[in-house]
C-alpha cells in the first residue's frame, strides 16, 4: 500500500528534515559530477542542497507522488528537472536501456524506507553509477522509537484495526549497519555507514511531534480513515504520547530520531 503525501504537511519541519542531506553529502569525497539524481526527491528540499553542492550538473529529480513534484517544480529551481516516476520503474527502465545514462552522484534521502527488498534496491542503485560516482543514501531507523511504536499500537487497538492492518506493515525494516556495509562492499564498492540520533527540539510540545508525523509516518494510517476516525485516532496518538514526552520548560519537547546514513563509492 503507497501512502500519499501532503508537500504542504511535510515542509513544516524542513530545516529539521534536510538537515541529514546536508550531513551525508559532506561525507562525499570530491567528485567533478555532472549528472546527479534526487530519488525520492520530494518538494524539492532535498534537491535544492544537491544542485548546490554540485553547481555544474545537471540535476533530476524524482518522486511517486504528484503532490511532491508540483511543489519541487514550484520551487523554480534552474537547470533542475523533476518527473512523477516510482524507483522501481526508474530502475526498470534504465536497466533494459543497455548503455543508458549514468550518475556522478544518486541521492536517496529519507525514501527507501518505503521500498520494499534493500537487498536488491541498493545494489540497482548503485548499479547506476557513473565511475567514481557515489550513491547516498540516508534512512530514518525510528520504528522502535514511541512515536512509532504508538502509532501501531493503537491502531491495532481501536475500531479501526482490521482496516488498519496492512498499514502497519508498510514502512519497510531497515537492517543493521554491518549488513548495508558487506551487501555494498561485498559488491565492490568502498562503504562508509554511520547512524545518528538527532533531538530535534520542537517548540509545539507534543502536538507538534504529532503534526511531523502527519507529514511522514502516520500517512499510511490516516489515509485508511475517515475525518472523524482520523479526529479519534489522533487525539489517542497525542495522548499516548504525552505519557513518553517530558514538556520542557521553554513548552518544547526533544524528538530523539535515529538515522543510518550509507555512501558507497563506485572504484
Ligand atoms: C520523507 S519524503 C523525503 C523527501 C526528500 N527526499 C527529503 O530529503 O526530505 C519521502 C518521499 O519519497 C517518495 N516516495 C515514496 N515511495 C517512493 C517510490 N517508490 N518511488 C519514488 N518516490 C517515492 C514520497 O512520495 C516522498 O516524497
Amino acid at each position: 500500500m503507497k501512502p500519499t503525501w501532503s508537500a504542504n504537511q511535510y515542509v513544516t519541519f524542513e530545516d529539521e528534515r534536510t538537515r541529514p542531506v546536508r550531513d551525508l553529502l559532506a561525507a562525499v569525497p570530491p567528485i567533478a559530477a555532472q549528472q546527479v539524481i534526487d530519488i525520492g526527491c520530494g518538494p524539492g528540499n532535498s534537491t535544492e542542497v544537491l544542485a548546490a553542492r554540485y553547481p555544474g550538473a545537471a540535476v533530476y529529480g524524482i518522486d511517486s507522488s504528484q503532490d511532491m513534484i508540483a511543489a519541487a517544480l514550484a520551487r523554480g529551481m534552474a537547470g533542475a528537472s523533476f518527473v512523477v516516476e516510482d524507483i522501481e520503474h526508474w530502475l526498470q527502465a534504465g536497466e533494459s536501456a543497455a548503455g543508458g545514462p549514468r550518475f556522478d552522484v544518486i541521492l536517496a534521502n529519507a525514501v527507501l524506507q518505503w521500498v520494499r527488498k534493500h537487498e536488491r534496491v541498493l545494489p540497482a542503485l548503485a548499479g547506476r553509477l557513473a565511475p567514481g560516482g557515489a550513491l547516498t543514501v540516508q534512512v530514518p531507523n525510528n520504528l522502535n522509537e514511541p512515536a512509532h511504536r504508538l502509532m501501531r499500537e493503537i491502531a491495532s487497538d481501536g475500531p479501526w484495526a482490521s482496516k488498519l492492518a496492512p498499514a502497519v506493515a508498510t514502512r519497510t525494516s531497515v537492517g543493521e549497519p554491518n549488513w548495508y556495509h558487506e551487501l555494498l562492499s561485498g559488491a565492490g564498492y568502498r562503504t562508509d555507514v554511520w547512524q545518528t540520533t538527532y533531538y530535534h527540539p520542537l517548540p509545539g510540545g507534543v502536538s507538534a511531534v504529532v503534526e511531523w508525523f502527519k507529514g511522514s509516518g502516520l500517512r499510511p494510517f490516516l489515509d485508511k480513515l475517515s475525518a472523524d476516525e482520523q479526529g479519534d485516532y489522533l487525539a489517542r496518538y497525542q495522548e499516548a504520547l504525552t505519557r513518553h514526552f517530558a514538556v520542557l520548560p521553554d513548552g518544547s519537547v526533544l524528538l530523539p530520531f535515529p538515522r543510518l546514513f550509507i555512501v558507497a563509492v563506485h572504484r
